[in-house]
């Protein structure tokens, strides 16, 4: 028998086998021949037993956050890269390996009680995703959480809008200008205090930022959106008159740590302005010969909706009575009633009443962690928005756009043995 040395014979095993190249990562443990040359030092329950797969825009983190509060669950350590979300099955990160996914979790203490979960809201509609987590934990918990699929669609759209503005002002730098311009705020503390103008040392009429590119990178942009606050903040202790304008309709873009994170969601969402070109309904509408951006951005709005398709695709991957779905009408409403469903599907040994740990904030309009003294800690300013209705057109295109997905979605969680979600039988009742 010959072979070819180590580095030849890949060659020629991948161009025989060039599916192979896409590696498929198996837990070590599960195949004596893998595990025989594990290293000693690595264990193989260092992997979630939990995924919350998604979609975006459902509900997905505040889940997070309440599985987060059980004594028994462990989330992931927060990824730098993509806020707290590993993403490991979805994208490129897959490639860097198990190893790199495995330090996401901490060393188990006990194996038998460490129960690790993450959540990456990306799995939900990945073509991949699916499989690849089937193939590395065969015997994971699946959630999902459903919200009717136009909200959903609403919701992600007036997102991509509001993180797309910051990247507008980097891209065109005399936006921020005219950002500045339409929000009152900065340019009128321009004109009136001159601090900034102090700052700059440059003269008050004539700054052409239009041409600035001092305005291009997020750290100084940051750090001019630091000095416009000094700037703000000085102003109000001078009580000058305001020249009409009221602060207390500042726009949203008021601290450093929000437009931080406005620009970290800016770089989430692919630095893609089509949003604030088009309304929300000539995106749902765009047409076959639409712009190839404004399609594509439309397929991003809509496909995660396309429920029944997705969560198909996991429940050929793991079986029905792994998946559970979540009403994300419910989680919105009564989270303590959906924790019950969740901790007994996981077969937690420890149950939590959520109904004495968490607390209805009104000023929030969600539920929030109750703590001591009854102050209650809520998600951050980004979840839990109020957006404006959406308009009755989209609403009609919507409601027949998803009629035969909603449909389809009844069906495969009739044969899942899961209950329709609250929304979903509202919308199969009034499609009769
Ligand atoms: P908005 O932030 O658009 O209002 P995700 O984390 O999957 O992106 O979902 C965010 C959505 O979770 C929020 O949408 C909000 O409607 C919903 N949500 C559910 N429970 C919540 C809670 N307790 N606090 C804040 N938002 C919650």
């Amino acid at each position: 028998l010959q072979t070819l040395p180590p580095l030849q014979l890949a060659h020629k095993y991948f161009s025989l086998f060039p599916s192979d190249r896409d590696p498929l990562w198996q837990n070590p443990c599960e195949d004596k021949r893998h595990k025989d040359i594990w290293s000693k030092e690595k264990t193989c329950d260092r992997f979630p037993r939990l995924l919350v797969i998604g979609p975006q825009k459902t509900g997905t983190t505040a889940l997070y956050v309440l599985l987060g509060m059980h004594p028994d669950l462990i989330s992931n350590f927060p990824s730098k890269e993509t806020f707290e979300e590993v993403q490991f099955f979805n994208g490129h990160n897959y490639h860097r390996g198990i190893d790199w996914y495995m330090e996401y979790f901490p060393l188990p203490s006990n194996t038998s009680s460490d129960f690790y979960f993450e959540k990456s809201a990306s799995y939900f509609e990945s073509e991949v995703a699916a499989g690849r987590a089937a193939a590395l934990l065969p015997r994971a918990k699946i959630i999902t959480v459903l919200l009717n699929p136009a909200e959903r669609a609403y919701v992600w759209y007036q997102v991509q809008r509001e993180t797309n503005v910051w990247y507008q002002v980097q891209r065109e730098t005399n936006v921020w200008y005219q950002v500045q311009r339409e929000t009152n705020v900065w340019y009128q503390v321009q004109r009136e205090t001159n601090v900034w103008y102090q700052v700059q040392r440059e003269p008050t009429s004539g700054i052409r930022y239009r041409e600035s590119p001092r305005l291009v990178s997020g750290t100084e942009s940051a750090y001019v959106w630091y000095q416009v606050q000094s700037a703000y903040v000085w102003y109000q202790v001078q009580r000058e008159p305001t020249s009409g304008i009221s602060y207390t309709e500042r726009p949203r873009l008021v601290s450093v740590t929000e437009r931080v994170h406005i620009w970290y969601q800016h770089q989430r969402a692919h630095n893609d302005p089509v949003a604030l070109k088009y309304s929300f309904h000539e995106v749902i509408t765009a047409s076959r010969d639409a712009p190839v951006r404004l399609r594509v951005l439309q397929s991003r709005c809509l496909v995660p909706g396309w429920y029944a398709v997705h969560l198909e695709r996991w429940n050929t991957h793991y079986h029905s009575t792994q998946i559970l779905v979540v009403d994300g009408q419910m989680l919105k409403t009564e989270p303590a009633a959906v924790m019950d469903k969740v901790q007994k599907f996981l077969g937690l040994v420890n149950t939590v009443d959520y109904h004495k740990i968490l607390a209805f904030d009104p000023k929030k309009g969600f539920w929030c962690q109750l703590l001591e003294g009854g102050r209650t800690k809520c998600l951050g300013k980004s979840k839990g928005k109020r957006y404006p209705d959406m308009d009755p057109e989209s609403q009609a295109f919507l409601r027949e756009y998803y009629r035969d997905h909603n449909i389809e979605l009844s069906r495969l969680l009739y044969r899942m043995g899961q209950p329709l979600p609250s929304w979903l039988r509202d919308d199969l009742l009034n499609t009769r």
